[in-house]
């Protein structure tokens, strides 16, 4: 499960290298007129050693050894041939408790079936009457976060993971969803902080305990009294008989991780583009008011091509996480590449959606460069969900809430930013996150 993992740290910081760019603005409800296009790195922070990476292929050609003979494979075609061989015969990963031989091991189940049952999971979810609760929770959560000033990128990322939690697992009691939510605050803060000490450790280790206890028991209670529910959980427990209780709680728990981390830097860096780029943000007011009451939850994505253009750029430019490393289950050569069992490669989505090989101004914000008319000429270089066989199984749930995001900021809320404060876009811990982004969320009253 490493491309999850790497959700945290991947890339590391320049000691010495943070440079401070100021955006040029002092205080700010909107961007004026004059500064709606700066190029986007002029508003970025930090040394970003992917941008680095970008550059030494442009010299050295897209597969390059990195350090500790990791391999970086950063052609778009080469990535998926060596991913797709890759991921052949991937299994669900032992738990430490079967590793340790306390328990016989089950038998393995391959992690397409796991995926299989996720991504149909994921259609089901989809479906407008979940789409009309996940939007009330997303409202409710931001209207007790609204009035004063407070740091709207962790407001947004926290919300948007928050929300997804009773579609990865429902029913539980308001204890057991406290134990939930401190898991996902935990990680709000690991992917946030690069020291933890020890005594922290030690209590996220608690909270993880506590909320791996909330699944089990859930699931548990679920077998014996043959009670079913439409979420995650619901559709992993089918494997309950085959690899039991405990290994379908670690595969719960994948998908809290997943649901900690991209949804919600997605949604604060949106909030960012938003600020910057208010002619769009006006085209998706425009589209999303224009909707019927309950049309928006059966996602009418031909009545919002803004929306769809812009929540597509925003994922082109500011992709998460930068990179991907897996490790090779087997010996894999094809087209002149070779990575041996057991070796690191890496992938990049960044490098694929910043190559000025595979796009025009590649550092603009253009969401324009998705119409019909201006299509790109690589479309296996654009890989905002990951890389296939392995990509994201959650994307249309992931798609979906940035779409019903959308909505709920240019209809429902407003955001003001306060004096003092810029905006701008750290690039460098290996993923994307809005800076000096304090201000203020409130409700539009009719
Ligand atoms: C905007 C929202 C989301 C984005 C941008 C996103 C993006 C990603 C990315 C980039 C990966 C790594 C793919 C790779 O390793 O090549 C991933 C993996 C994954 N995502 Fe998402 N994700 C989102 C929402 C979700 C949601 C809502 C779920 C549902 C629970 C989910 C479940 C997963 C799972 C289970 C994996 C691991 C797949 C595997 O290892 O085979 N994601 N996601």
């Amino acid at each position: 499960m490493e491309s999850v993992a790497v959700l945290g740290r991947v890339l590391n910081r320049d000691p010495n290298g943070i440079t401070h760019e100021e955006g040029g603005r002092s205080s700010a409800t909107f961007p004026r007129e004059e500064e709606m296009h700066l190029a986007v790195d002029a508003e970025t922070i930090g040394f970003n050693p992917a941008a680095q990476l970008l550059q030494r292929t442009q010299r050295d050609g897209p597969v390059v050894k990195l350090e500790d003979g990791v391999i970086g494979i950063f052609d778009p075609v080469l990535a998926l041939k060596v991913d797709r061989e890759n991921a052949q015969d991937l299994k669900v990963a032992e738990s430490l408790v079967d590793l340790l031989k306390i328990r016989k091991s089950a038998e393995p189940v391959a992690w397409r079936e796991v995926r299989s049952l996720i991504a149909e999971q994921s259609a089901k979810l989809s479906a407008p009457a979940h789409m009309e609760s996940l939007y009330a929770r997303m409202h409710a959560d931001l209207g007790m976060h609204s009035g004063s000033n407070q740091d709207l990128t962790k407001i947004v990322w926290q919300m948007m993971s928050r929300t997804l939690i009773p579609m990865v697992i429902d029913n539980v009691d308001s204890e057991g969803a406290h134990a939930l939510i401190a898991e996902q605050e935990l990680r709000f803060r690991v992917q946030q902080t690069q020291h933890i000490s020890f005594r922290q450790r030690i209590s996220d280790f608690r909270v993880l305990r506590a909320s791996s206890r909330v699944i089990s028991r859930e699931l548990k209670r679920r077998v014996r009294s043959g009670d079913t529910h439409e979420d995650y959980a619901q559709s992993l427990l089918s494997l309950g008989n085959r690899i039991g209780v405990d290994r379908v709680t670690y595969l719960v728990t994948v998908q809290l991780i997943a649901i900690s981390g991209v949804p919600g830097m997605m949604a604060a860096c949106l909030l960012y583009a938003f600020s910057k780029y208010p002619d769009w943000y006006a085209r998706i007011r425009e589209e999303t008011t224009a909707l019927d009451a309950d049309e928006l939850y059966r996602l009418p994505v031909k009545k919002l091509p803004c929306t769809m253009r812009f929540i597509k750029e925003a994922m082109r430019l500011w992709t998460t996480p930068f990179v991907t490393r897996r490790i090779a289950s087997r010996d894999i050569v094809l087209d002149g590449v070779s990575v041996m069992k057991g070796q690191t490669y890496e992938l990049s989505s960044y490098i694929q959606h910043h190559s000025p090989e595979y796009w025009e101004d590649p550092e603009t914000f253009d969401p324009d460069r998705w119409l019909p008319t201006r299509r790109q000429t690589a479309p296996s270089a654009y890989v905002p969900f990951g890389f296939a066989p392995r990509s994201c199984v959650g994307a249309s749930v992931g798609h979906a809430q940035l779409l019903l995001y959308c909505a709920l900021m240019t209809r429902d809320f407003r955001f003001d930013f306060a004096a003092g404060h810029s905006p701008r876009m750290r690039m460098d811990d290996g993923f994307a996150v809005p800076a000096d982004m304090i201000g203020t969320i409130s409700p539009v009253r009719d």
